[in-house]
């Protein structure tokens, strides 16, 4: 059974830094897998992220809601399932959780909305573990302080705040499938945790090389 595994967590939690690690792991062990990346993955997906990141252009929150849902449809139903269903295992950076900390907890959207619009657009996938990077609002930003802000940047420390909570919940009802990770300690420490939570539920891999490459 291929195994589909998210990497979670607020803005500047390391998500990308550790997803890049993580696959370059992968790829040395010769596994084989697919990498994807959220809002994205998919030709109307990249489109859709450029116009959800883009400062230019406000939108009420349920619009954003509908956009996050629209890209994660695409990239789940012409994607992933098909990559599940041929038997490979897929990684991403950000998948539902996202939607369910920042537009419901963020924004203050019903869950049970933000819940049943991605159900309906992706089959309701859920992914086997995901792992969260956890750390305090302060260090993220302190993180992330160069460069400029997207859209969801420009957002201020207490929506940041209730994203966090709203992550950590998400944590608490489903143990089994969401581990958190200190995110504060060091990149090398913080990888390691990382591979180890990935290989702990990894198919073993084939060794005969009948499999497609990865
Ligand atoms: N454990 C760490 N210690 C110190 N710096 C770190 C650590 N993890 C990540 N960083 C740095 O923090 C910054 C933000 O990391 P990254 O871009 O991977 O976060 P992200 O979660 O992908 O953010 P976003 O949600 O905005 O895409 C980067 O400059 C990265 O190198
Ligand atoms: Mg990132």
């Amino acid at each position: 059974m291929p195994v589909f595994i998210t990497l979670e967590g607020i803005d500047g939690s390391g998500k990308s830094l550790h997803f890049r690690l993580l696959v370059e792991y992968l790829r040395s062990k010769e596994y084989d897998f697919i990498a994807t990346r959220e809002p994205g993955g998919t030709p109307l997906g990249e489109r859709i992220r450029e116009l959800l990141l883009d400062p230019a252009y406000p939108m009420t929150v349920h619009s954003e809601a509908f956009l996050y849902a629209a890209a994660r449809s695409e990239l789940t139903l012409k994607v992933i399932w098909p990559a599940l269903r041929a038997g490979r295992n897929v990684v991403s950076d950000r998948y539902v959780d996202s939607s369910l900390a920042y537009q419901a907890f963020g924004r203050g959207l019903p869950p049970e909305f933000v819940a049943a619009i991605n159900e309906m657009g992706t089959g309701g996938l859920k992914p086997h573990r995901t792992i969260l990077l956890d750390l305090p609002v302060e260090v993220a930003m302190e993180r992330k302080a160069a460069g400029p802000r997207d859209r969801m940047e420009q957002m201020d420390a207490e929506f940041f705040e209730r994203v966090r909570a709203g992550y950590l919940e998400l944590a608490a009802a489903e143990p089994r499938r969401v581990k958190v990770v200190d995110a504060t300690r060091p990149v090398e420490v913080v990888q390691a945790e990382i591979r180890r939570l990935v290989e702990e539920i990894w198919p073993r891999p084939r060794r005969d090389g009948s499999g497609p490459g990865a």
